[in-house]
């Protein structure tokens, strides 16, 4: 069974409150139940801090556990090296997701630290961002049946 992470940083614990005209009203909580109904083969691994702290230890603890990680790192994304570097340590491939389109809001979203450490990114399509980055690990590392 594949071992994927979904990890959420700073302030995606708020979503379905927070300004729901940029990020919707769904829940996080209720959009990861239906991720998991919608990859019952997927092992989901759901984890969210607002401490950078905690999301690089959450990565490191990754290493050999996961075959791979879908990160929406918030707004560390825009301002966190030491979070890039936890990527680039770890070997697991990761999926940067962003549930807006950060290159069509402020200028100092339009900087990644992340970006250029992870497989690709995905920005702009909602939450649904999450579940196109769980279906390219999916297709990525299951061979297909003969
Ligand atoms: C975000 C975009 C970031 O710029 C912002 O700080 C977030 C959410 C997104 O999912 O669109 O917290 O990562």
């Amino acid at each position: 069974m594949l071992h994927i992470a979904i990890v959420n940083g700073p302030n995606l614990n708020l979503l379905g409150t927070r300004e729901p005209h940029i990020y919707g009203h769904q829940t996080l909580d209720h959009y990861l139940k239906q991720l998991a109904v919608r990859f019952p083969f997927v092992h989901l691994h759901c984890y969210q801090s607002n401490i950078e702290g905690e999301l690089i230890n959450y990565l490191h603890n990754c290493m050999g556990m996961m075959n791979g990680i879908v990160l929406n790192a918030g707004a560390y994304t825009h301002t966190s090296i030491a979070i890039a570097d936890a990527v680039s340590a770890i070997g697991v491939p990761v999926v940067e997701v962003h549930i807006s389109n950060v290159l069509a809001r402020e200028e100092y979203r339009k900087t990644s630290f992340i970006a250029s450490k992870c497989k690709g990114s995905i920005s702009g399509l909602g939450m649904d961002g999450y579940a196109l980055a769980i279906q390219y690990f999916v297709d990525a590392l299951v061979p297909p049946a003969v």
